[in-house]
């Protein structure tokens, strides 16, 4: 038998006693990609990307294997809320924050600010860090951490590749954040980040478009040569004026080329752990699908058709079919090109239809990692044949932060 179909007997039989929709996790597949991650990081530790797994049970198993160290935390309060029970004590804070009734709570709270650090890429926060520090009666340094811009600019500058961020972009403009930061004695400067997305985040083997493969994998060439001297470049400048703990780099799509550079000592990524639909197009790596979540079929509308109940958990960023989750298992399901995935039901196309019945499950996959715990309260994690225990996920904890 195929090991999808073996898997999808697992799964079928592990969850027998559950009603669909429901989200599993294959803790095989999470470890064994968690072993392929640390390998390819070449021995920098991996600071893990809680918004790619949102479920503390998970960050925390991660975090006790070899290879992983500190959280990538997408909010604020998310990384308050961590610190408080305790998940982990060095938090680096991915995106900058606004929120002043948070920054107070970490200032005041010594230790909060021991364990979180937060981003910074103009000098506006710093003065809105320093007023919320000055808020609480007792405040404590906070720790920054300096965001810099990894995107390349190609064609003199007319065609710009990777996510927006930072306007931090050159060792001069590190340099004088970095100098603006010591100037003030409420702040730490504790390290840099730069997230190389077009690298980290873009695969470079899309199925059926070779010219498009081409095109990513010129443009990702010339982007990591250009980004490797320049990190290196502002990472010199900013060491001249203050040291750091550590440069933060990458994400799942570039562990290796991201870690082989000098200046980087640790990478940030998750996606890798739950090997969501997106991340399958990459030559430098071949995760196993952890993270899944069943539909009950609940009509058969005509030959070669089933419909599932719900399944319209589409994936953020720029709208298009890749973000549509994928039919897994049973293999031989596609979309309705008409519908995609509904909001309350969800055909599903092909062969395998026909052997299906009514009250059988179908198994699907997320296009991102982390926002599949958003539709669900509960994760059950999957051992062999059975679920050896049901965990909460961030949103079954009552916390939607994002
Ligand atoms: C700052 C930062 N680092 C790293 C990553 C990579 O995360 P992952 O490997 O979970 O995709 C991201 C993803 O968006 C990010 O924003």
């Amino acid at each position: 038998m195929a090991v999808p179909e073996r898997d999808r007997q697992r799964y079928d039989a592990a969850t027998a006693h559950l009603e669909p929709p429901l989200a599993v996790v294959d803790l095989a597949a999470l470890r064994a990609n968690a072993q392929a991650m640390t390998r390819r990081a070449g021995g920098k530790p991996i600071r893990l990307a809680s918004k790619s797994v949102r479920c503390r049970e998970l960050i925390g198993q991660v975090l006790r294997m070899d290879g992983f160290r500190g959280i990538l935390a997408f909010t604020l309060p998310e990384a308050l809320w961590l610190a408080e029970r305790g998940t982990c004590d060095d938090i680096l804070v991915g995106y900058p924050t606004a929120d002043r009734a948070a920054l107070a709570r970490l200032a005041g709270d010594p230790g909060a600010a021991a364990a979180v650090t937060v981003m910074v890429d103009c000098p506006e926060p710093l003065d809105m860090i320093e007023k919320a520090a000055a808020s609480t009666a007792d405040p404590h340094p906070v720790r920054v951490c300096i965001d810099i811009d990894a995107g390349y600019l190609a064609l003199g500058g007319r065609l710009r590749v990777g996510a927006r961020r930072s306007p931090v972009r050159t060792p001069g403009d590190a340099a004088a954040l970095a100098a603006a930061i010591v100037a003030r004695p409420g702040l730490r400067l504790a390290g840099l980040m730069a997230y190389e997305a077009q690298i980290a985040g873009v695969g470079d083997n899309p199925a059926g478009q070779p010219l498009q493969a081409a095109a990513i994998r010129y443009l990702q060439r010339r982007s990591g040569t250009e980004l490797a001297v320049r990190r290196a470049a502002i990472v010199a400048a900013v060491r001249a004026v203050a040291p750091l703990e550590f440069v933060n780099g990458g994400g799942t799509g570039s562990v290796e080329k991201t870690a082989a550079e000098p200046a980087v000592t640790e990478i940030g990524a998750g996606s890798g752990l739950y090997q969501p639909r997106l991340f399958d197009s990459y030559r430098n790596f071949r995760g196993q699908p952890a993270a899944l979540f069943a539909l009950p079929v609940v009509r058969r509308p005509g030959p070669g058709v089933i419909t599932a109940l719900g399944g319209g958990y589409l994936a953020s960023g720029a709208a298009n079919r890749a973000r549509l989750p994928a039919p897994y298992l049973p293999a031989g399901l596609r979309l309705d090109r008409q519908e995609g995935a509904g909001e309350v039901q969800t055909p599903l196309i092909g062969a395998a239809a026909d052997q299906l019945r009514i009250g059988d499950r179908v198994w699907l996959r997320h296009a991102k990692a982390g926002e599949l715990c958003e539709r669900f309260s509960e994760l059950h994690l999957i051992e062999g044949n059975i679920v050896a225990v049901t965990v909460p996920t961030y949103r079954g904890e009552g916390k939607t932060f994002l």
